[in-house]
Formats: C-alpha cells, structure tokens, sequence
C-alpha cells in the first residue's frame, strides 16, 4: 500500500536515508517506487524552500503535505487510522505562517512546485495559478484517442468491454474514451492491433485544431515519439500525407513501430535535416509545399504535471529562460516548410506567456506572420473553446477543462489574402 510504503519511506528519510534507501526501507521496487520517490522529492521540496522564509514553517508544511498525502490515500471510512503527525496543529500553524508569505511563495508552498514555477504560473495566470495546480495534481486516469482511420468511438468502447475495459467518451475530444477506474491498462488485443492510443483530451485537440488537408502534405517538425504525428495522420484516414521529423532517433524509431501497429500508411518519418545542408532527397519536394505546419515545439511541460511531478522541481529560472529561444528558433526553421498560404500551429503542453503568446509575437514581428483568431479558426465541433472573437489563443487548462494544459496559436503569413479557415 503507497499510503503506509510513504509513511515508512518518510521516517526513513527524516533519519537521514537516501530516496533509494528509503525505498529499500519501504519495501517498493517497480512502478511504485518512481511515484514514491516523486511524493518524497515533493515533500522535501517544501521543506527545504520554507526553512529561508520561517525556520519551523518548513517541517509544519513537510508533514502536512505528507499528512494529506496518506489522507488522500486512505480510505473513506478509515476513521481511527494511525497518523503520524497531529493535523490539527500542523495545519494551523502553517496556515498562520502561510498568510504572511507573499502570493508566490504560497502558491510554491500550497502547490507544491519550485519558487521558479509558482512565480511563472502567477505571472500568466494570477489569482487562478492556484486552482491550476490543484486540478493538475489531481488529474489522474487514463485517456485513450481511438484511431479513427481504422474504428470508431463506439466500436472501440464495444470492443475493449469485451476485453474486460470499460470506458467513457470524453467530453473535449470527439476521439477521446476514458478508462473507468484506476490502475495500469491491461493488455488488450484492441491496442496490439492499433485501434487505439493512450493521449490526453486535449494533446488530441492540438491534432484536431491542426485541420490537416488531403491534397497537401503537413509537416510535424517536432513529431517526437508520434502522439500528435499519429492523431494527424487518423484525422486524414487513408488519404494525404503527413511527414514526422524530429531530432531524436530513438524517439522516430518508436514513432515508426507505433505508425506500423495503427498502419498509417500516409506518413513519412525523417530526421531533421541539418540546418544549412542541402535536403536529403525525400523531403526536397516538400520545403514551401506544406499546406500545415505543426510546431509542437519542446516546453516546461507545466500543463503535464500531474502525470510528471519531477517538472515541478526540475523546471528552474535557467530552464524558463532558456525555452523561449530555443522555441523561436525551431517554428522560424519551420517556416521553410510552409507554402505562401499555409498555416503554422504553434503548440506547448505548458500555459506559461513565456514560451506561447510572447514567441508568437515575436515570431509574427519578425516573419511577417499573424495570429488568425481563435473563433475564426476553430472547426465547428470546437467553437465552444473559443474564448472571444478576437483572441488568437487557445489555452486548455486543467481547471477549466479537465484535460492536459495545452496553448495553441494559428499563424499565417501576413501577405496571405485568402480566407481565414482554408488555405
Ligand atoms: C513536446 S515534444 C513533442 C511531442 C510529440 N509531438 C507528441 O505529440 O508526442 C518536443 C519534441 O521536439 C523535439 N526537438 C527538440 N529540439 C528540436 C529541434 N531543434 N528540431 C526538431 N525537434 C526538436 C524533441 O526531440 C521532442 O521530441
């Protein structure tokens, strides 16, 4: 049991045993033992950031948090349960220390991330980061996209009840089902044959938003392992062409076993080419013939953090500093992919200004592109997302939507006259 495995492996640690040791101590190998390391990197954390602001503060706040972590994991009617620390107290007295903190140290404290994060959330979301961070933390569950090239929504729900899986349709996604209940997702035939994909409501958005077209090619420049890459290809069934490139090979090659298990055949997988060297043959065709271009461009990955907290500790100033140019650099080589009348999507799993509006200002400021309002864009199953007329951004927030935070922005060169929707 995690509850008790937690309690145990945080004595450990308070005498002094490593995350690995204390592991050891608990008994937790496997699985298990990532996410325990995750919940005790969490705790130290806060206590390590609070002994600056109040000595005492930091070992209140530690065993709060581990307090709430065991009651979470308790049972509804498990009254009498042993604790090892005194809530009551505990709770008071980091509350009384808490509300003479400044708003971003509350946010660090309450939402259990770094000084670096919490003021970054605070800056793009302000009195809301609060409610981010607690529905991302809670975001549990699995989410599976069908392949719609190859099934449908309801023949995949049929089809994995008869293989001991139920699910619901999501609410965001016309692809998404939800696993009902908790634990790892069997093996089932369904996924070996490629019928479906584990990927969150709102990654399958982006893929959605993108609107590939048949007749011209779409180019996914940082297509990764293919969640996105894969989603595109579906959305065209048999038809057009979609080409992955990526930086990473052993990513591609995960990419290719994927695309061969949901046997998309409209789809090139290539490298990135180096910049500056001449094209290799089989992308020579494509450079300004793209009708899409998607940048799903590397981020902090804060919209994801419930399903990796580590980035709540391993994001830091240098990182968030960093990001920004290295994603302007990779959607400006992007744009040599894109034909006169193409669209760019830009897109990060993380809500942060930083690495969203403020690159696609700068993007459009130096290139020549604009951002094509939301509510012009969007294809009509999505025009509920739409915020207003004029807002050029779509921010997919956990709070709001229950889905992955994603931002994504549609771009166009500004010498481009056609309608707004179709290229
Ligand atoms: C957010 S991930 C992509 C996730 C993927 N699209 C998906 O849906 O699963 C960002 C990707 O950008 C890649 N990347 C990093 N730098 C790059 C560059 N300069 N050019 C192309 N890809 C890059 C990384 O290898 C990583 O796979």
């Amino acid at each position: 049991m995690i509850d008790d495995a937690l309690e145990s492996a945080w004595r450990a640690v308070q005498d002094g045993a490593t995350l690995s040791e204390a592991c050891v101590a608990a008994g937790v190998e496997g699985s298990g033992r990532e996410r325990l390391i995750g919940e005790l990197r969490r705790l130290l954390a806060g206590e390590a950031r609070l002994e600056r602001v109040q000595p005492g503060l930091a070992s209140a706040s530690a065993r709060l948090a581990a307090l709430d972590a065991l009651d979470e994991r308790a049972p509804q009617s498990g009254g009498g349960r042993r604790l090892p620390f005194d809530a009551a107290a505990l709770r008071a007295r980091e509350a009384e220390l808490l509300s003479r903190a400044d708003p971003v140290l509350r946010l660090a404290q309450r939402g259990s991330v770094s000084d670096a994060v919490a003021a970054a959330l605070h800056r793009t979301l302000g009195d809301e980061a609060q409610a981010f961070l607690d529905a991302s933390w809670r975001r549990a569950g699995l989410c599976l996209r069908v392949n719609v090239a190859r099934t449908t929504r309801e023949e995949l729900a049929e089809r994995l009840k008869s293989e001991g899986v139920a699910t619901r349709p999501g609410t965001m996604s016309p692809w998404a089902l939800h696993v009902v209940g908790d634990g790892p997702l069997p093996r089932t035939r369904a996924q070996e044959e490629g019928l479906f994909e584990v990927q969150d409501e709102a990654s399958q958005l982006v893929a959605f938003v993108v609107d590939p077209l048949a007749k011209a090619p779409t180019v996914d420049v940082c297509a990764g392992a293919g969640g996105k890459t894969l989603a595109l290809c579906a959305r065209l069934g048999k038809k057009g062409r979609v080409v992955a490139l990526d930086v990473n090979r052993p990513r591609l090659r995960e990419l290719r076993a994927r695309a061969a298990r949901a046997q998309a055949f409209n789809l090139l997988v290539h490298e990135t080419p180096r910049a500056g060297s001449e094209l290799p043959a089989p992308l020579r065709p494509l450079a300004g013939h793209a009708a899409r271009v998607l940048v799903d461009a590397p981020c902090s990955g804060l919209g994801v953090l419930g399903r990796k907290p580590d980035l709540a500790r391993r994001v830091d100033l240098g990182v968030l500093r960093r990001l920004p140019e290295q994603q302007l650099e990779i959607a400006r080589g992007a744009l040599a992919w894109l034909r006169p009348d193409g669209r760019l999507i830009y897109a990060t799993c993380t809500p942060l200004r930083e690495e969203n509006e403020a690159v696609v200002e700068r993007l459009c400021a130096e290139e020549g592109l604009e951002a094509l309002p939301m509510s012009a864009w969007l294809p009509a199953e999505l025009f509920a997302l739409a915020p207003d007329r004029s807002s050029t951004v779509l921010r997919l927030l956990p709070h709001v939507h229950g889905t992955d935070a994603f931002t994504i922005h549609v771009l166009r060169r500004r010498s481009d006259g056609t309608e707004t929707r179709r290229g």
